[in-house]
């Protein structure tokens, strides 16, 4: 079946909006995306213009930003994505936290889930004396949708393929005959994390009164534009502990004038 197609004038109209909602920047060459996207959510509603689903939204601004969030970002992600940086938090994470018990992370855009319960498997299987510490994980997201799956903890063969089968045994209880979701992480390390909505671009980063250890911020800040790229790298700055490391994704980076973090290895900085 042959796609409607979205004029230039609907198209800003969505570009705009998103901008304004979510801190998503669009460039002109996201027409295609944007209309094939968008498309299907017209024919789930029955509806036969982008102009009326733009005032559709309006309208229902609560429940249908999800549906639009979930339309236009990727929330592509996976357990252990980003080797070098488990490589490396292997080598040192017990010299990190050699002179402390108590550890804070925040992974934002945490997605489904797969980032957060990475970071609490990795402590548990690499930290030294792990009983003895106080573990906090913050997982956040603008998407309710993913949120919801993150929450739930329960994931399908393919999203755990690739993880070692001693993991699997360990932190998953694993009951094949449930089509939906045969992996669901076990209770015990999901009471470790806290799941909540967050907007990095627009909420208030004042709510945040402790200071994390770890922050998590990978393949979402290249979807913002530069001036919001960097009030969020600042706004990371004051909330990270000192030599606090923020972790974005490899195909990211802060810019090269940026005074408040230096490099200790591609796509891996520490707070100044
Ligand atoms: C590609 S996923 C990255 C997931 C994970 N961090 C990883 O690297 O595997 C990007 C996530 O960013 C979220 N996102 C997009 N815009 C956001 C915003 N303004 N504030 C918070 N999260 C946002 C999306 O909902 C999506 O789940």
């Amino acid at each position: 079946m042959t796609e409607l197609r979205i004029s230039q004038k609907e198209f800003d109209l969505f570009r705009d909006f998103i901008y304004k909602e979510v801190g998503i920047s669009l460039s002109d060459k996201k027409i295609g995306l944007v209309q094939s996207r968008l498309s299907k959510r017209l024919k789930a509603l029955g509806l036969s213009s982008y102009d009326d689903y733009y005032y559709y939204i309006q309208d229902h601004k609560e429940e249908e930003i999800f549906h639009l969030i979930s339309a236009i970002s990727t929330n592509v992600t996976s357990f252990f994505r980003e080797e070098p940086q488990w490589a490396y938090l292997r080598e040192n994470i017990n010299t990190i936290f050699a002179s402390t018990r108590k550890i804070r992370i925040w992974s934002a855009a945490c997605s489904s889930g797969e980032e957060p319960y990475s970071i609490a498997i990795f402590l548990k299987e690499n930290l030294d004396h792990y009983k003895e510490y106080d573990i906090k994980i913050l997982a956040t997201d603008i998407s309710k949708k993913v949120l919801e799956k993150a929450i739930s903890g329960r994931y399908v063969a393919k999203d755990i393929a690739g993880l070692p089968k001693h993991i699997l045994q360990r932190y998953f209880d694993i009951d094949k005959r449930d089509p939906q979701a045969p992996y669901a992480i076990k209770e015990d390390l999901k009471a470790q994390i806290t799941f909540r909505m967050f907007n990095l671009v627009y909420d208030d980063f004042s709510i945040f009164k402790n200071r994390f250890d770890f922050i998590f911020c990978r393949n979402v800040m290249i979807y913002f534009d530069g001036s919001s790229q960097m009030k969020l790298v600042s706004n990371f700055h004051k909330i990270l502990s000192e030599n606090g490391l923020l972790f974005i994704g490899h195909s990211e980076s802060l810019t090269r004038n940026n005074k408040e973090f230096k490099t200790v290895r591609p796509s891996i900085y520490e707070r100044i």
